[in-house]
């Protein structure tokens, strides 16, 4: 797919799945209740889709690039028992035309690194978000790849690729958003969670 962000493809799912065993834990962790209407960004297979969907009780858009994981995470959410209110194939950049009302939480995992105008980005996502509403990013710490080894081998983006919460913080913060918590995800990640001020 010629729009697809750099080095973003998703994971296999045996070493994906033993990376991150609890993924709704992550989502609580990250700030996301009951009641909200959420935005999957990039959801790949949907590994962190269903868990989404359980948490809000449905009100999700869950958009990827290709159609292949949407239906893959169709699949997921569906042997889950969890309902997803609305798919969406299309690029990321387009999510502003494509989302018909406010929400209150906009996540997007394990792709920002790819990302080639991620301020951009950041802006057409402060287009659809709440005043006050929420923003994460979910990346690899910006450790050698040598070390974040998951199953015997080493894992994640390019060591240049990776990101330091100060450099997300530099890209998003001009879009509108000020940096209200990163939080840790061991072994390997980070949740940078901003909040929309414009
Ligand atoms: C590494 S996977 C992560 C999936 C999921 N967020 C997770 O963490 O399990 C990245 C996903 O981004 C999607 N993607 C890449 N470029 C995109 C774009 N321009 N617009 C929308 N989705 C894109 C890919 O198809 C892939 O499913």
């Amino acid at each position: 797919m010629s729009d697809m962000f750099i080095a973003t493809s998703m994971p296999d799912r045996d070493w994906w799945a033993a990376l991150w065993p609890d993924p709704e834990g992550v989502l609580r962790a990250l700030g996301v209740q009951p009641e909200m209407t959420v935005v999957d960004l990039c959801c790949g297979d949907g590994y962190f889709t269903a868990p989404l969907a359980r948490i809000v009780g449905g009100r999700v858009y869950a958009l990827d690039i290709d159609p292949a994981m949407i239906n893959q995470a169709r699949g997921e959410t569906a042997r889950q028992g969890v309902s997803v209110s609305n798919w969406i194939v299309a690029d990321a950049r387009e999510v502003a035309a494509l989302t018909p009302e406010e929400v209150d939480y906009v996540f997007i995992a394990n792709t920002f690194h790819g990302v080639s105008d991620q301020t951009a980005l950041a802006r057409a996502v402060a287009d659809i978000l709440k005043q006050s509403g929420l923003f994460t990013i979910v990346n690899w710490h910006d450790f050698p790849r040598e070390r974040t080894a998951v199953m015997g081998q080493p894992r994640g983006p390019k060591t240049e690729m990776r990101m330091t919460p100060d450099s997300v913080r530099a890209a998003v913060e001009p879009a509108g958003f000020h940096l209200a918590r990163v939080v840790d995800l061991q072994p390997y990640h980070y949740g940078t969670i901003f909040e929309r001020t414009l």
